[in-house]
Parts: structure tokens; C-alpha cells; sequence
């Protein structure tokens, strides 16, 4: 039988705030990347860093959400059925994906903008920010989704 602690309505209104704070943070940098420019020209610097800010922004964001994600929600909801504890355990996956996906795409952003492409083009980096961003907005709508009721 799953128990929800006292905190438990409060907690799960934050995580869903924390979710329109990261959808703000994801818009800017899709902002960002179509800033840039076509990809066929060549990176602005200033372009480049306004992306790799936006990412920084996604990453101080993330890793507390994910915690709190976890700990809050996801342990006292997989618990309940069969369903939601897949989906807790797929969800957490993602997390660690996206942590790793936005390392490296931050990594290779600031390659972009100091001049040194280390061997990813301009439209390899750009495509990456795109589908992450995508990626995450898919995860954060499916987990509003699935856990209607508990957020
Ligand atoms: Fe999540
Ligand atoms: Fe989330």
C-alpha cells in the first residue's frame, strides 16, 4: 500500500512549478538556437554563447528537479501499480540521459564558440540542442500527463 507523507500536495505543486520554470528555460533556448542562424553560414560567437547560457540555465535547473522528482514524487507513486512503477523507472532513466546529453551538448556549444568545432559541425551541435530540447518538453508534458492528479 503506498503512503504519501504529510508534505506530500505541497511538494508535487513545486515539482509542477519547477516544470513551467524548465519550459521557460527550454523556449530560451530554442530561441537561441534559431538566433544562430542557418547552419550553412558560419557560427557567431555571440550566437553560440547565448545558446551555451541558456543550456547553463537548463543545467542549474535540472539536477535539483530531477532529485526532487525522484524523491518526492516517483517514490510514493511507484508504489501504486505495475504502470507507474515502469514509468518511475523510465523516467528516471531519461534523467540520467538527459544529465549526460547536456554535458556534452554544453561541451560542444563552447567548442562552437571558441573556434574549435572538435570535429562536430555547426549543424551536428545545432540538431542535438533541438532534439534535447524537444526531448525534454516531451518528458516533462508525458510526466504531467501520467501523474495528472498527483501534480
Ligand atoms: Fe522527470
Ligand atoms: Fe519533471
Amino acid at each position: 500500500m503506498a503512503t504519501f507523507p504529510i508534505t506530500f500536495r505541497s511538494d508535487s505543486a513545486s515539482i509542477h512549478d519547477e516544470h513551467q520554470r524548465l519550459l521557460m528555460a527550454l523556449s530560451e533556448l530554442a530561441s537561441a538556437l534559431e538566433a544562430m542562424g542557418p547552419s550553412s553560414l558560419s557560427v557567431d560567437p555571440l550566437g553560440a554563447g547565448r545558446v551555451r547560457r541558456s543550456a547553463g540555465r537548463l543545467q542549474d535547473l535540472l539536477p535539483s528537479h530531477f532529485r526532487h522528482e525522484e524523491t518526492v514524487l516517483f517514490d510514493a507513486v511507484a508504489p501504486v501499480s505495475p504502470e507507474l512503477t515502469e514509468f518511475a523507472r523510465q523516467m528516471r532513466r531519461e534523467h540520467g540521459q538527459f544529465t549526460a546529453r547536456l554535458t556534452e551538448f554544453v561541451a560542444a556549444v563552447a567548442r562552437l564558440e571558441s573556434g574549435d568545432g572538435g570535429g562536430r559541425s555547426f549543424a551536428g551541435v545545432k540538431e542535438e540542442g533541438e532534439l534535447l530540447s524537444h526531448d525534454i518538453a516531451a518528458h516533462i508534458a508525458l510526466e504531467e500527463q501520467q501523474l495528472d492528479g498527483f501534480l
